[in-house]
């Protein structure tokens, strides 16, 4: 009758989606409300439906909320996909495809996030759409963004400094890259910190740090630590969360550049990628576990990867100020960029 199973493999913990019955097909695909339209409506009945998936998707997710993994990130695999979408083609300039009619892949999104806290966006990226297109951008593929294919995005925790970063980060893979070459690289802090000394632990325990805007919320020149000043560890001190842009944050002395280099080296010894496929969903803990993602080359023809993204809150109170009643659009201004 239980048609999910939980598999803990040597790396990533797998939930295969792809028994799923029928009854539990369904609530993926029967059609509800328009997310863009009617988006309270839309994740209210997503969060209605995620209710009945399966116990054991439930528990899962419940599990990876309230204590993540090792790893820090959680992979819903062969998960239902939109009818038709093997012809609609890859958005050419990483906004929003027209063509794309139905919802299942933001259902995916919504009833999956909904198990972990709340959605919500960014007014500076991509008009603010909760459920965003990843796919490479012709002329931007060298850029550090989601725009970029043809050099290695390099590892970052999502809006480091934004005041209300997300605890959760979400993408669902509509198609992968033409050569199957693309993996989403990650690294936990969990695996990085036994590589580092206890002094500079200590170091990057303090606000020694200073990080930098994101190229997406405006950043086009790359100007690095034009950011807040702050720790790049923090929390418990043997369970820690961390801070971290590899491209953007630069250590305030010598003595915190040492530390900072010392973490960089301990994540590119422990990371780790996954090639995502089509109808896999990869949580990652946005607090615990940095990301990226391995170069490949675009074709432009319509057909190329393409990812949707959303990013997941657990508290959707401590943004309000910075939100309009009823909205989920995170508007935030930034005065450094330049
Ligand atoms: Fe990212």
């Amino acid at each position: 009758m239980l048609q999910a199973t939980t598999m803990p493999t040597a790396d990533v913990q797998i939930i295969d989606c792809s028994g799923f019955e029928s009854e539990t097909m369904d609530l993926f695909l029967a059609p509800g409300p328009n997310p863009y339209r009617e988006t309270e409506a839309f994740l209210f009945d997503c969060e209605m439906r995620a209710d009945e998936m399966p116990r054991a998707v439930r528990r899962s997710l419940l599990e990876f909320q309230v204590r993540s993994n090792a790893e820090g990130v959680l992979l819903l695999r062969g998960l239902p996909i939109d009818p038709g979408l093997y012809r609609t083609q890859t958005p050419l300039d990483g906004r929003r495809s027209i063509h794309k009619t139905t919802y299942v892949s933001e259902r995916c999104l919504a009833m999956v996030g909904s198990r972990l806290g709340h959605l919500v966006s960014y007014i500076q990226e991509k008009n603010g759409d909760l459920f965003q297109s990843l796919a490479p951008v012709k002329g931007s593929e060298r850029v550090q963004s989601s725009g970029g294919s043809q050099t290695r995005l390099q590892f970052h925790r999502e809006t480091v400094f934004h005041p209300y970063p997300p605890e959760f980060l979400l993408l669902f893979c509509l198609r992968p890259d033409h050569d199957r070459l693309a993996e989403t690289t990650y690294a936990s802090i969990a695996h990085a910190l036994p590589l580092l000394s206890d002094e500079h632990r200590d170091l990057l325990f303090q606000p020694l740090y200073r990080t930098g805007i994101d190229y997406s919320f405006g950043n086009v020149q790359g100007t690095k630590a034009n950011g807040k000043v702050l720790p790049v560890l923090y929390g418990n001190r043997h369970d820690p969360f961390l801070n971290y842009d590899e491209d953007l944050m630069e250590a305030m002395t010598p003595a915190a550049e040492a530390a900072l280099a010392a973490l960089q080296a301990a994540i590119a010894s422990v990371y780790r990628g996954i090639k995502l496929d089509t109808g896999d969903l990869l949580c990652i803990d946005n607090r615990r576990t940095v990301h990226g993602r391995s170069s490949f080359t675009p074709r432009y023809d319509g057909f190329d990867r393409w990812l949707q993204r959303s990013f997941v809150v657990r508290d959707l109170g401590l943004s309000a100020v910075d939100r309009q009643p009823g909205e989920r659009i995170i508007r935030t201004r930034f005065e450094a960029i330049g």
